[in-house]
């Protein structure tokens, strides 16, 4: 961004256009940032280039990328200033339009796979950042990405008025006096462009997102995407973030490392693209706000100090654990996670209290047990560490098996994970394109 657009924006929200308490955190970090612009520093707050991006060869914002949804694949659309195939043709309003209300130039409905129900809340002074990233330092690119072509009914892209009439809020983020700037700057990020609930809230039956703010007890609780489970972000001790603590939220969402967990499946691509980019105040503003949410309706239990638990460790150690999957556990894992269930700081998860083990939808730990995995690859974090795929070498009885002992050790206490459960995930990653 050049320095007059700059000074405009500023002047715009010294002017007020914005309300007050975000203004405040809004300001102090364009002092700070000089390397790159607020609009491009926006866009990576809201990952907008790892859905527009087709694949890591590809031309960034180009569009192309094939995204999951429960009714078929749609492609993402190309977001250069190209005129004749991305949006050149934008004015400020267009843009806002499409990103806050999902309504495209032309007047098609854009489906919500484009996150607009979060970006909805997004701020008019930010709109108008990234518009000016958009249409000044993206590189033009001329690429027509593949159409969307969903079955009947879902291709009826008008039906989507009644869809937005239902569930899209439609409000800009409104400050909580009651709160402080800082609490209120992570809900906006976490609300608005971080949407954070596109994956982690639970969806209905019309696939929209049963919250979009802390004002209902279900936002964040957690839900399966594409095959994984994102974890449950409110206060529960086991599952959640109770024994989190802000510091640790925000290395994790920065480095991909923290609370003991390792980012893994959907979300080590949320850290890569975005996360680390994210300035130290609003990676702490983030934590700030979730550590707000209490606790919700969750079974595990983490209870480490109790005498039953010391003797079957002492057991573990000297292999005279007769459990299902305690073998498995023995000759597969304990090399890299230890007997112990404490892993190896900075480079194996420790599993003992382990909030996405004890989580209580396990498709996440039987994806990773399938696929295997790599920790995320950032500039402050540690070196990238592979957890190997288990797809060939286990049955889904011995996937079932190794993930109920290890959900079940250690002070660990969750519900087993049946083979059926084993099954239905290993099912479904084979049917993906
Ligand atoms: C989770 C994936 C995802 C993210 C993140 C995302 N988009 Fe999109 N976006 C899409 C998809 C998919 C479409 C096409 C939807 C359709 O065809 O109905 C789209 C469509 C659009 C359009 C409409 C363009 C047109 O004419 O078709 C604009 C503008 C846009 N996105 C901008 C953005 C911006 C700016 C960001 C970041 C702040 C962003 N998107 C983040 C998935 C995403
Ligand atoms: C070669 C070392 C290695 C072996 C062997 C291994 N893991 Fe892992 N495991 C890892 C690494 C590294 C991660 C982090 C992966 C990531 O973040 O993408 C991980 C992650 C996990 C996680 C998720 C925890 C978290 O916070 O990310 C679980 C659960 C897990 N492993 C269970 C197992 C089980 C069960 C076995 C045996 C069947 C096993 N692992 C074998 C290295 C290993
Ligand atoms: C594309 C989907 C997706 C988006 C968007 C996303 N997450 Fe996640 N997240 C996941 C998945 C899947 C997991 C479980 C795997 C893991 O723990 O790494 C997870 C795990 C987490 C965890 C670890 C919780 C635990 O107990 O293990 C935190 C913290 C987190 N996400 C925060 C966020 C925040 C904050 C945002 C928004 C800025 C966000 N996530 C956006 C998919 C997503």
């Amino acid at each position: 961004m050049n320095m007059a657009a700059f000074k405009n924006i500023l002047n715009r929200a010294t002017a007020g256009a914005c309300a007050a308490l975000l203004c405040t955190l809004a300001m102090a970090q364009q002092a700070g940032a000089a390397d790159i612009s607020r609009g491009a520093y926006l866009a990576r707050v809201g990952d907008c280039i790892a859905c527009h991006t087709a694949g890591p060869q590809s031309q960034p914002f180009a569009g192309g990328l094939p995204l999951n949804s429960p009714f078929g694949i749609i492609y993402s659309t190309n977001i250069t200033p190209d005129p004749a195939t991305g949006i050149g043709n934008y004015s400020l309003h267009d843009f806002s339009r499409a990103v806050r209300n999902g309504v495209a130039k032309d007047g098609r409905r854009l489906y919500p796979a484009m996150p607009y129900p979060s970006f909805t809340a997004v701020t008019d002074d930010d709109i108008a950042a990234l518009y000016d990233y958009f249409m000044n330092e993206v590189k033009s690119v001329n690429h027509q990405p593949p159409e969307t072509k969903l079955p009947f009914p879902f291709n009826i892209r008008s039906s989507l008025f009644f869809w937005d009439a239902a569930f899209v809020k439609r409000e800009r983020y409104k400050p909580h006096i009651d709160r402080d700037a800082q609490w209120n700057r992570g809900a906006y990020l976490v609300q608005s462009l971080g949407h954070c609930g596109a994956c982690h809230t639970p969806r209905g039956l019309a696939f929209q997102e049963e919250a979009y703010s802390e004002s209902s007890p279900m936002y964040l609780t957690g839900a399966l995407v594409d095959n994984w489970f994102a974890a449950n972000l409110t206060g529960d001790a086991a599952s959640g973030l109770g024994r989190w603590s802000e510091a640790d939220i925000a290395a994790f969402l920065e480095t991909g490392h923290g609370g003991q967990v390792a980012a893994f499946g959907s979300m080590t691509d949320v850290v890569e693209n975005s996360g680390q980019y994210f300035h130290k105040d609003d990676l702490n503003a983030i934590a700030h706000y979730l550590k707000s949410l209490p606790a919700y309706g969750e079974k595990a239990l983490y209870k480490p100090d109790t005498p039953a638990v010391a003797m079957a460790l002492s057991a573990m150690v000297t292999g005279e654990v007769e459990r299902p999957g305690a073998g498995i556990y023995q000759s597969f894992c304990a090399k890299c996670h230890q007997v112990t269930g404490n892993g190896e700081p900075g480079k194996f998860p420790k599993l003992a209290g382990n909030s996405i083990v004890l989580s209580k939808n396990a498709a996440s730990l039987i994806h990773l047990l399938l696929q295997g995995s790599k920790t995320a690859q950032t500039k402050e974090g540690a070196e990238p560490q592979e957890m190997p795929g288990f797809s060939e070498k286990f049955s889904d009885r011995q996937v079932a098996e190794v993930l109920s002992f290890i959900r079940n050790s250690w002070g660990n206490q969750a519900s087993p994970v049946t083979t059926r459960q084993a099954a239905t995930v290993r099912g479904a990653l084979q049917k993906k394109p």
